[in-house]
């Protein structure tokens, strides 16, 4: 029998937690014949509710599942941990300024690196979904020199399951049929939904659409600004297509992309596309053998440039604002 595969998840008294947990434990995340240790770490007052979560993972009898450990100490959650999903993070409030937050942010960033740095196993994984997620993912990655930079990655899976669900509505394609969508950049209202190299079952996807004003006016806008119509509707912010979105993320991650396909990531850059290197942004990439390569060679025409570019300067001002907080 194989030996179970720790996954670390913070925040796991949130909202994305519970929609997440459960379908880590029940094999969604690593596969129906990978056995889980669950390590959830919260903050001291989100204890007591991820041990009633606990409770219920407990119920639900997973076979897969073969243990449950909450701490609120990092080095404890990410001791020995493969696959570390970083959740919790410090939510804008009401007056608080972008330096403000990210350098909450960075409190909570810098020493869970540092912890995954120290604790955590030669082949960890990370994920950073909590936002700003990017820049944390950075900040993470900053705090970790002796971890392969690569390992540690931001989500935008949501965001291209959005705009791959949007483009299916618009033509009457399922969801299936569609392929090599990409999103660029941040994860913020800046990102870059591009269809001019997705295929709709084979054919090339912004002929079938032949609509630009389409594309730009609402195709982009309502992918990017999905986050605060789910709150407008439900009160609450994305949860469980978060959590959907980041067992999708490392599934393919470690699984790999289909051929004739590729997904979203954001990834430490290479230079690739013109996006500084080292900048934490979403890029189309394949997955094969636990490992990713940025999809190459893609060529970006005049609508795409400017608005790749904008989301990439996002980001470098991002890095430029932690820095100057003595967080990278
Ligand atoms: P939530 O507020 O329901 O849960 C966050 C949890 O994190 C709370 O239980 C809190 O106690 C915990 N927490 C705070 N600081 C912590 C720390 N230092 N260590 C451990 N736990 C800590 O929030 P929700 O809805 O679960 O969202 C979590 C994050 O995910 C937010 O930052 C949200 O903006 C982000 N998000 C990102 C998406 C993406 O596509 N990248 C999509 C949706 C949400």
């Amino acid at each position: 029998t194989r030996t179970p595969v720790n996954v670390t998840v913070t925040g796991a008294a949130g909202q994305i937690g519970y929609a997440l947990l459960f379908r880590i434990a029940s094999g969604h995340l690593l596969g129906a014949d990978v056995p889980v240790k669950l390590r959830l770490l919260e903050i001291p007052q989100g204890l007591k509710a991820a041990e009633g979560t606990a409770m219920e993972l407990d119920d639900c009898a997973f076979p897969l599942l073969r243990g449950i450990d909450i701490s609120d100490d990092p080095a404890t959650a990410f001791d020995g941990t493969n696959v570390a999903l970083l959740v919790g993070a410090r939510p804008r409030t009401k007056g608080m300024e972008r330096g403000d937050l990210l350098e909450a942010n960075g409190g909570i960033f810098k020493p869970q690196g540092k912890a995954i740095n120290d604790h955590a196993a030669d082949d960890v994984k990370v994920l950073v979904v909590g936002n700003p997620a990017n820049t944390n993912a950075l900040i993470a990655q900053a705090a970790a020199p002796d971890v392969p930079a690569e390992r540690f990655t931001a989500m935008t899976r949501l965001d291209h399951n959005r705009a791959v669900s949007q483009l299916a509505a618009r033509t009457g394609a399922a969801v299936s049929d569609i392929k090599k969508l990409t999103i660029w950049g941040n994860h913020s209202a800046t990102q870059y939904p591009d269809v001019f190299h997705a295929e709709i079952a084979g054919k090339n996807a912004a002929e079938v659409v032949n609509d630009e004003a389409w594309l730009a006016d609402t195709f982009i806008p309502t992918v990017a600004k999905r986050g605060a119509a789910i709150i407008e509707a439900r009160g609450a912010s994305s949860a469980a297509s978060a959590a959907n979105a980041a067992i999708d993320h490392v599934h393919t991650w470690v699984t790999g992309t289909a051929e004739g396909d590729w997904t979203s990531m954001a990834i430490p850059s290479d230079g690739s596309y013109g996006v500084p290197e080292g900048l934490i942004s979403s890029f189309p990439v394949t997955c094969a053998g636990g490992r990713y390569e940025i999809v190459q060679g893609l060529e970006i025409n005049e609508f795409s440039r400017p608005r790749i570019d904008a989301s990439v300067q996002e980001l470098a001002d991002e890095r430029e604002a932690v820095r100057g907080l003595g967080l990278l």
